[in-house]
């Protein structure tokens, strides 16, 4: 039987800070794992502020500092991504409301979650939080998270769809 791919698409608001880490960090786990092929990996945001440009500089450097070069450019999420992706992963509670709000209430293919479910120290929290007004810590902090629910959101889907 043919494989299929699976299409994976990570949200947040403005798609020039958590969203495109993750779509870098992902891309890269499934590199190492020698599964490229069988994934098609974007990323994607709520507003249209950043149409465009390439990722936050301090988002690129904390990724280059972790050897993740982020290359993407910033684009608005659409009704029809819903529908061509398996997976569409929110960052947060705001970006889920908006995405939900984008499907108004239609069936769609994307199993729509929150990244962070994904992460085993969540402690709870479910938001990836926005690091775009705060320091260096917080991007870094945000690499983490990220790191650590890409992780498992990679298992998650190796176990349930690559088989
Ligand atoms: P992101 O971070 O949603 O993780 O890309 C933000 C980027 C830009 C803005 C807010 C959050 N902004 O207000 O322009």
């Amino acid at each position: 039987m043919a494989e299929t791919n699976v299409g994976v698409l990570f949200v947040c608001l403005g798609n020039i800070c958590r969203s495109p880490l993750a779509e870098g960090v992902f891309r890269a786990l499934v590199r190492q794992a020698g599964v490229e092929h069988r994934f098609v990996i974007d990323s994607a945001g709520t507003a249209d502020y950043h149409i465009g440009e390439l990722p936050d500089p301090r988002t690129r450097e904390v990724a280059r500092s972790r050897g993740i070069e982020l290359t993407s450019r910033a684009r608005q999420v659409e009704r029809a991504d819903l529908d061509r992706f398996d997976y569409l992963l929110v960052m947060d509670s705001q970006n889920l409301r908006d995405v939900l709000r984008l499907a108004r209430g239609t069936e769609v293919r994307a199993e729509i979650r929150r990244l962070r479910e994904f992460d085993p120290e969540n402690g709870g929290d479910l938001d990836v939080p926005d690091p775009y007004y705060g320091g260096r810590s917080g991007f870094e902090l945000v690499h983490d998270i990220v790191e650590r629910s890409c992780r498992a959101l990679l298992d998650h889907i190796t176990l349930h769809r690559l088989r």
